[in-house]
């Protein structure tokens, strides 16, 4: 039996020398200690050794036992150690290395805009309308004074999804409703999304936005829509900035007018962005006509108003000197992120 311990104890050592793992020494544990092992083996010689001897062989065999579990529970110990400053060393952190930036989104720039506009125009007093992208030829055309076979129709290349239903070309759209089912006074705006079919270039989009203003009151003036613009392009740019303004023919407004201020990327000098006239069209206006009143259900010999429809992609051009804008639907990060983030 003392052979069979050494023999076995020698075994051990070379096994325990080899074991470099938590999973090895586990293995160790039954192979040694386990029912199958060497030790329980023992165990059942015990058995068959004369009763004087046993209380000796059964204290070697314990001892054995006692010092296999004491030597693989130490050796386990010192593994999980060894294990566990290896992967503390693997994830060092290093508490001096620059923090990395967080991507933060921000408004696109023609939101930014839109939003500075409908708050000037809010501060204003006017209250803001929403109108539908997709809209029926009477409230485009027909309520605004284009008869079907107005030549006027050609300015305004459309987009039909059929006979009577199209992407509207103009926020003028949401004039007849408000009349509907408002009274006098009016005074809203109405910002959104319009859409031509016209060939894409650096100036021209197939779809824009517009914000439009109304508003009708009695004994409302052409002096007043000349301030109403001239206070809020004023408040827009943050000074007072040179503007123009040209008698021109839209059907629901008479008299009509475009409204151009002066190119803040040449400074009035000429330059391919104004088509080197020194002027940039930012808004068409007008005297409501009295047909649009009718249409909506407005007396024209009570109530007089005007309204505008201000493009606001040309202005973010200007303001912020953009050549192309194509830029605005490009999603092209390093262009998106250049403007204020508020
Ligand atoms: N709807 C016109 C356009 O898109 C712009 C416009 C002109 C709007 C005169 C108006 C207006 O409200 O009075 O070209």
């Amino acid at each position: 039996m003392k052979e069979n311990i050494a023999t076995v104890r020698r075994e051990f050592e070379t096994d325990i020398q080899q074991a470099k793992s938590v999973q090895a020494i586990e293995n160790l544990h039954v192979k040694y200690l386990g029912k199958k092992g060497p030790i329980q083996q023992m165990m059942k010689v015990l058995r068959e050794v004369t009763p004087e001897e046993r209380p000796e062989v059964g204290k070697w065999i314990n001892d054995l036992k006692v010092e296999f579990t004491n030597r693989l529970d130490s050796t386990l110990q010192t593994l999980l150690h060894q294990e566990e400053n290896a992967k503390l060393l693997e994830e060092k952190i290093d508490v001096t290395l620059p923090g990395r930036r967080r991507f933060i989104g921000r408004k696109h720039i023609l939101t930014h805009v839109m939003d500075e506009v409908i708050d000037i125009l809010i501060g204003m007093g006017f209250s803001v309308q929403y109108g539908p992208d997709i809209d029926s030829d009477y409230y485009n055309y027909e309520a605004l004074n284009f008869p079907p076979d107005h030549p006027a129709r050609d300015m305004q290349d459309t987009f039909y999804i059929n006979a009577n239903v199209l992407l509207r070309t103009h926020t003028s759209n949401i004039q007849a409703r408000v009349m509907e089912q408002n009274k006098p006074p009016i005074r809203i705006i109405a910002p959104g999304k319009v859409y031509r079919n016209e060939a894409i270039s650096a100036r021209s989009h197939v779809f824009f936005h517009q914000v439009e203003a109304l508003y009708i009151n009695k004994g409302v003036t052409f002096a007043d829509l000349l301030k109403a613009l001239d206070i809020f392009l004023n408040k827009l740019f943050g000074f007072e900035i040179e503007k123009r303004y040209r008698p021109s023919y839209f059907p629901f407004v008479e008299p009509g007018l475009e409204v151009d201020i002066r190119c803040l990327v040449c400074a009035g000098h000429g330059c391919p962005i104004c088509k080197h006239t020194g002027w940039l069209e930012v808004a068409g206006a007008g005297m409501v006509h009295p047909e649009v009143l009718k249409n909506g259900d407005i007396d024209p010999e009570e109530y007089s108003g005007y309204a505008w429809g201000l493009g606001i992609d040309r202005l973010v051009m200007i303001k912020y000197h953009i050549p192309d804008i194509r830029v605005f639907t490009q999603n092209d990060l390093r262009f998106l992120s250049q403007f204020p983030s508020a």
